[in-house]
């Protein structure tokens, strides 16, 4: 019994070593990924690795040994494409040296452009959109019998709510959990309805066993994505427009951004979460609260504005005014005094004036915005404004605005900076400071990046830190032991 129990075991293992063998024979050609634009794009990056491990795809950070390249390409303002279009010259110079490889353009782009792309970039072998990665062996199966191929089918389902992502780039502490996919808003100045489809969100249940997953493989800490998060509803598939399709069963059982928040905080107490983005006119008092609730909520919400002028609002098609922003803002105050807030902002919209810009520049004032991610205004074909409107604002002007704009909010990121001064803050380590190997970098509940002396702690530590300076993005501070919250 016992020998035949041995002879077992050893069988198992000349299994396990030969299909160990098998995995080495089949992984041997090498992806190499680069990603551009949001963090929805960096998540997608995950999924499609992990769709071409199956195919015998390991990634490798090396461009010159790759047999296929991918770019995850954005198209969100002109610049972005003009990156990826150099980006293809520098894999046009590799391809002179490694002919066998493979180029193939994900994402926006990809969504946007089509076929075309294969006419404009000569080097370009695969276009693939967003909701297509899933035929991804079939279109490589294609290339490698010297075929071009192309899929930009967006989808009225598709989540890869299905799909296991492999982290890349990761540091093993924080991790980008996808919730929903596509926008319904149709902001005029927005390409990415058009690039990304209709709304749509991801089973709960998947998004919880992936959160549990994370928490296993030592992750603290998780941001729920979404083009708009606070949308978010689940009625047992199918696209958010279609919910008053919805039987009364559907409607008893789902579950809205509130909710699942709420299911994510009780699955992993010990979980860090944050979630982007929000759209003002989708965020409820309920996420509010159960943000609240919830320690492990983190205390900071990314609420994207774009204008403080109620006509430029209107304009855009952002569904609020000036004044139901300010109410969402004092809620947010009220119901949790220490949330940081940052914003997206636009400058030179078509027709904005002098006037529209003060509004801006006194929204900011009201709000004093944590931070912020600033821009001049982009014409993207397509979209409404570039159908309707004339980009009217002279270069220069936009530019003027623009640093107005970013000038204000520096002083503001010091206003909140400084609040800091003083205090013990719970600080999450995420790694090593990009300035000095001798202090960690990490970052408190509201989202601000926190440098401290490394000491005896490890990356993944929660540690309490004493802020003792700062500059208008960067807290310096020293610890004073581990989190006894966690
Ligand atoms: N809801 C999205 C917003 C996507 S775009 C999210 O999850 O981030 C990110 C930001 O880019 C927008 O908030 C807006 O400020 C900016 N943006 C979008 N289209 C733009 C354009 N045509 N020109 C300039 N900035 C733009
Ligand atoms: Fe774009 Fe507006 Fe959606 S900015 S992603 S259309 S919320």
């Amino acid at each position: 019994m016992k020998n035949h129990s041995v002879e077992k075991i050893i069988e198992e293992d000349r299994q396990g070593a030969t299909l160990t063998l098998d995995a080495n024979i089949s992984n041997s050609r090498k992806l190499y990924i680069e990603s551009y634009g949001c963090q929805m794009n960096f998540s997608d990056s995950e999924i499609v690795a992990s769709i071409l491990a199956k195919e015998g795809f390991n990634t490798t950070n090396e461009l010159t040994e790759a047999d296929l390249v991918l770019v995850n390409t954005c198209s969100i303002r002109e610049k972005a494409e003009q990156t990826v279009r150099k980006r293809l010259e520098k894999f046009n110079a590799v391809k002179k040296v490694n002919p066998g490889m493979k180029v193939g353009v994900l994402g926006c782009m990809a969504e946007r452009l089509k076929s075309k792309f294969l006419e404009e970039e000569k080097i370009v072998d695969m276009v693939v959109g967003p909701d297509a990665y899933k035929d991804l062996p079939n279109l490589i199966q294609e290339i490698d019998e010297g075929r071009n191929a192309v899929n930009v089918i967006l989808s009225k389902d598709e989540t890869y709510g299905d799909v296991a992502p492999v982290r890349l780039n990761s540091n093993g502490v924080t991790a980008f959990v996808s919730i929903t996919r596509g926008c319904d808003n149709m902001c005029t100045f927005c390409v990415v309805p058009f690039t990304r489809g209709r709304e749509r969100s991801r089973d709960p249940r998947s998004i919880i066993d992936e959160v549990n997953d994370l928490w296993e493989k030592g992750f603290k800490e998780i941001t729920l994505l979404g083009q708009n998060v606070d949308s978010y509803l689940w009625y047992g598939g199918g696209l958010k427009k279609d919910y008053e399709k919805a039987t009364e069963m559907q409607r008893a059982t789902s579950v809205n951004f509130a909710k699942l928040l709420e299911l994510v905080a009780l699955a992993q107490p010990k979980m860090r979460i944050r979630f982007s983005t929000s759209n003002p006119q989708d965020m409820t008092l309920d996420v509010i609260e159960t943000m609240a609730k919830y320690p492990n909520i983190c205390n900071y919400i990314h609420l994207p504005v774009q204008s403080g002028s109620n006509r430029i609002l209107k304009a855009m098609n952002r569904l609020h005014t000036r004044e139901e922003y300010f109410e969402l803002i004092d809620n947010i105050r009220r119901i949790i005094p220490d949330c940081a807030i940052s914003q997206d902002m636009i400058a030179g919209f078509p027709t904005e004036n002098e006037e529209d810009h003060q509004d801006t520049l006194s929204l900011m004032e009201y709000v004093k915005y944590d931070f912020g991610f600033m821009f001049a205004y982009s014409e993207r074909p397509g979209t409404l404004a570039a159908r309707k409107m004339e980009d009217d604002i002279p270069e220069e002007t936009k530019k003027r605005r623009l640093r107005e704009i970013i000038d204000l909010q520096q002083k503001h990121g010091l206003f909140r900076t400084q609040q800091h001064l003083g205090k013990v803050e719970e600080v999450l380590i995420e790694g090593p400071s990009k300035k000095s190997n001798a202090h960690w970098m990490g970052r408190n509940s509201q989202n601000t990046v926190v440098v401290f002396p490394k000491e005896n702690y490890a990356i993944g530590d929660f540690v309490n830190v004493r802020i003792n300076d700062c500059t208008s993005a960067t807290l310096l501070g020293e610890a004073v032991g581990l989190s006894d919250a966690r």
